[in-house]
């Protein structure tokens, strides 16, 4: 049931109106000043707002414009005295969609408010439109076509508009920094500062002062004082990369700075409020760096409680293709057309396993658009060491399973004695032929080792 606000100072008007709507099917609601309607307004969201011009205190064209800035969209229908139409037109460019002259005929109004209502419906569809368009493409610069990456793209939208600190994982060019990035583009504080700072770059003093600043005099060298960025970045967010490499004493630092939502810069006494969002990144596993003391395990909790994990490269093959299109077209811009990609090239690079994940397959883009010939990016343009990885692997794998052929129509006890033996004698050489020690490493009897392995095999 479209929901109609109607408003007119005159009872009279106000409840015909009423009775005239509800009886065709219209939920309504009555206000008897444009004070009331704008309470209303800002109360509940309508279809549509059918307001008198003239009206004591807050007229039809304030409360137009007001009602305007709340609903773009709502559909308005003004109600003007007769002589008086040179104001209705003017409701009609602040954004009115029509107007209806008093006394009104009845036809004339309920076709008016059914084209008004037709009209704002249409209206909200394009909105919904638009924002499910925008959200399909919403990361168009993250190219996201492996369930992984949408998984990670899923959570960069939960998480973006809420104020969290976030943890960022994955390997070194997996892409972490983009998607912090992302996290802020996404967010309300988009207008302000993104500022990231590279925890393993600076040695500890150094860091210190970079991240929340220093007086003059603080120690030799500072000669004036010094914002830090956790202030620069008032209002936006900061991006600690690597944080695993972050000096403990920092770590408790920050571990403050993240509870009181304050700093002290280096040497001052005197606390400074900040407002910034803090995410993180890192290609360690953090477990292992609690493990070793390298950091703090109340930090690691603060960091933890929403982590986005990036796949590796070479565990999200489908989106290899989509990147190289993606790189090839941001290099070569959007006038020269790509250059044609063979097949054999294609292989190679969907086979490869990409250690430096997306980060060395734009660096191989580039290589490979620098030798490139006639407009085709062959096997002969990537680099040599990426073709010859691949290709080892062919020959692995061809070994792999010619090791396996010894084994064709043999049973499991064969293969399992054989790879037994191995692995015992492996155990022995380390142990630099030592038996007794072989045997204690193995957790097995010394006469149970020369059991398994005669004399003549060693
Ligand atoms: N899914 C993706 N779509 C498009 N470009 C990507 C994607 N992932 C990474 N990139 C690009 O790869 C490069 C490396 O990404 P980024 O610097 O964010 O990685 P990182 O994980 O921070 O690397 P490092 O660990 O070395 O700091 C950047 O140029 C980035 O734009
Ligand atoms: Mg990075």
């Amino acid at each position: 049931m479209p929901r109609v606000l109607v408003v007119d100072d005159e009872p009279s008007i106000l409840s015909v109106l009423n009775t005239l709507l509800k009886a065709h099917n219209h939920d309504v609601t009555p206000a008897r000043s444009g004070e009331a309607a704008l309470t209303l307004l800002q109360q509940n969201s309508f279809d549509l707002m059918i307001s008198d011009i003239r009206m004591g205190g807050m007229n039809g064209m304030q409360l137009l414009a007001q009602a305007r800035k709340l609903y773009p969209n709502m559909a308005v229908i003004m109600l003007t005295a007769y002589g008086t139409v040179e104001t209705a037109v003017d409701a009609m460019k602040e954004g009115a969609f029509d107007y209806v002259t008093k006394p009104f005929k009845v036809d004339e109004l309920l076709i008016t408010v059914q084209r008004a209502l037709q009209y704002h419906h249409l209206l909200s569809e394009n909105v919904a439109l638009k924002e499910e368009l925008a959200g399909r493409y919403r990361f168009e610069h993250i190219v996201a076509e492996s369930p992984g990456m949408r998984k990670v793209c899923e959570m960069i939208e939960r998480v973006a508009p809420t104020d969290t600190t976030v943890l960022v994982l994955g390997e070194s060019g997996t892409g972490k920094e983009l998607v912090a990035k992302a996290i802020h583009a996404y967010s309300a504080r988009k207008m302000k500062n993104f500022l990231p700072i590279n925890c393993a770059a600076l040695p500890e003093p150094l860091l210190e002062s970079e991240m929340f600043g220093h007086v003059k005099g603080a120690f030799t060298g500072a000669t004036a004082n010094k914002e830090g960025l956790f202030e620069a970045a008032a209002g936006g967010t900061i991006f600690l990369d690597e944080i695993g490499s972050m000096p403990m004493s920092i770590q408790a630092n920050l571990l403050r700075v993240l509870q009181d939502k304050e700093i002290r810069r280096v040497g001052s006494n005197e606390n400074v409020p900040i407002n910034v969002r803090v995410l993180a990144a890192t290609n360690d596993r953090l477990e292992r760096l609690i493990e070793q003391g390298k950091l703090r395990e109340d930090l690691y909790y603060r960091f933890s409680v929403i982590s986005i994990e990036i796949p590796p490269l070479r565990e999200r093959t489908e989106d290899i293709l989509p990147l190289i299109q993606h790189v090839l077209r941001r290099e070569l811009g959007d006038k020269q057309p790509l250059p044609q990609l063979d097949p054999e090239a294609q292989l190679i690079m969907e086979q490869y396993n990409w250690p430096g994940n997306v980060r060395e397959l734009e660096n191989t883009i580039r290589h490979a658009l620098a030798f490139a010939k006639e407009g085709r990016i062959t096997q002969n343009v990537l680099p040599a060491k990426i073709v010859e990885a691949v290709a080892n692997l062919g020959t692995h794998a061809e070994r792999r399973a010619a090791s396996m052929d010894e084994f064709r129509g043999k049973s499991l006890k064969a293969f399992l004695r054989k790879k037994e033996k191995e692995y015992l004698s492996l155990v022995i050489s380390a142990k630099g032929g030592d038996k007794e020690k072989a045997a204690k490493a193995l957790k097995i009897s010394l006469a149970t080792l020369y059991r398994k392995i005669p004399e003549e095999t060693e």
